[in-house]
């Protein structure tokens, strides 16, 4: 075995607070700092270089600067491809100001923001429900779109015939993000084939080592199917992967998407009662504040009421917001 191999074996949960990062341009994006220094260290010391490295999920190349400079530093060489949909929407203008229309693509502005740290990235524009792959082993998943069971399934129908037992690695970015509770449901619905590896603090990524084939047809797609499947089983499989989290941040990040999924399935008691009983620290309360803000108020209204959480209003103008002062209210009210 190599040392890589060797590394391989070991179960890291932690903030990856040692790796230290190359000088590499800034580029705005959705993980954070812990993730970038997994992503780097993930590819520059844990990749074997026995298939490509994929990334579903790039924007405007974040993540994929980070894994494209751990290509270029670990010595291995590697191909780096990117899948998105490259098109510019409300929510990325909301949080970022490219100075592109929504409905645009941006998939340039991907190119030029990788491109500079390697040249072994391919850009692929697509649709996750299109997703299709013929290039050979994939070593290295980087999984940061898909959230829903069916984007979750048409990733697996790609890619899983791909995927070597003891050598692929699946890293999920949104493991630990309440909404996207479809991840974890899935990965514990796998159940054996995929080993615990990698946690990271400060972040929501978790990641896991292939060890038996996945299967590749669509009736063990339809078993993996949770609305499919009993309360108690939904729960045991959630807790059962909860369990093997030690890392406090990312447990209480991930333990509100149970209540999440239990509302969808339509046990609201249910939810509402562990939504109660959960433990939110200073951080989850200031995420959960913000998530109230946005479109998920709506569909989980009674979670966020449970815990306290109302929708703030509108800021709107300073006229509106003084003449609110005058009866009353506080600002931004
Ligand atoms: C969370 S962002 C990725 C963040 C990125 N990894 C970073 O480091 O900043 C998710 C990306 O997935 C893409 N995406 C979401 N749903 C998609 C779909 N159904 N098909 C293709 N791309 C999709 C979005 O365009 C967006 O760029």
């Amino acid at each position: 075995m190599s040392p890589r191999e060797v590394e391989r074996v070991r179960e890291i949960q932690g903030d990856f607070a040692d790796v230290k990062l190359p000088e590499l341009p800034a580029v705005p994006g959705m993980i954070k700092p812990s993730e970038a220094r997994y992503l780097y260290w993930l590819a520059s010391t844990e990749y074997l270089g026995h298939g490509a490295v994929v990334e579903l999920g790039s924007f405007l190349g974040a993540s994929a600067t980070h894994l494209a400079a751990g290509l270029r530093d670990g010595g291995l060489g590697g191909e780096l491809h990117c899948f998105d949909r490259f098109l510019w929407d409300r929510d990325h203008a909301a949080k970022f100001d490219l100075g592109i229309e929504v409905g645009e693509d941006y998939r340039a502005h991907f190119e030029q923001n990788v491109r500079r740290v390697y040249d072994g990235v391919r850009a692929h524009s697509v649709e996750l429900s299109e997703l299709t792959w013929d290039r050979g082993p994939v070593e290295l998943l980087f999984v940061d779109a898909p959230k829903k069971f069916a984007e979750l399934e048409a990733t697996l129908t790609a890619f899983s015939p791909h995927l070597e037992p003891d050598q692929a690695l699946l890293a999920f970015q949104d493991f630990a993000h309440a909404p996207s509770y479809a991840v974890a449901l899935v990965i514990a619905g796998l159940g054996e084939p995929l080993e615990l590896k990698h946690v990271v603090a400060g972040g929501s990524t978790a990641s896991f080592l292939l060890r038996e084939p996945l299967p590749h047809d669509a009736r063990a797609w339809r078993e993996l199917d949770f609305s499919r499947w009993t309360r108690t089983r939904m729960i045991d499989a959630f807790e059962g992967l909860a369990a093997r989290i030690r890392l406090d941040d990312v447990r209480r990040k991930l333990a509100p998407g149970l209540a999440m999924a239990l509302w969808d399935v339509g046990a609201k008691n249910e939810a509402l009662a562990r939504v109660r009983a959960l433990d939110f620290d200073e951080p989850l309360q200031r995420h959960w504040q913000r998530m109230a803000g946005g479109p998920l108020y709506e569909r989980y209204d009674g979670l966020f009421l449970a815990r306290g959480f109302t929708r703030p209003a509108p800021r709107g103008n300073a006229l509106t917001r003084f003449v609110r002062g005058l009866l009353g209210g506080k600002p931004g009210e």
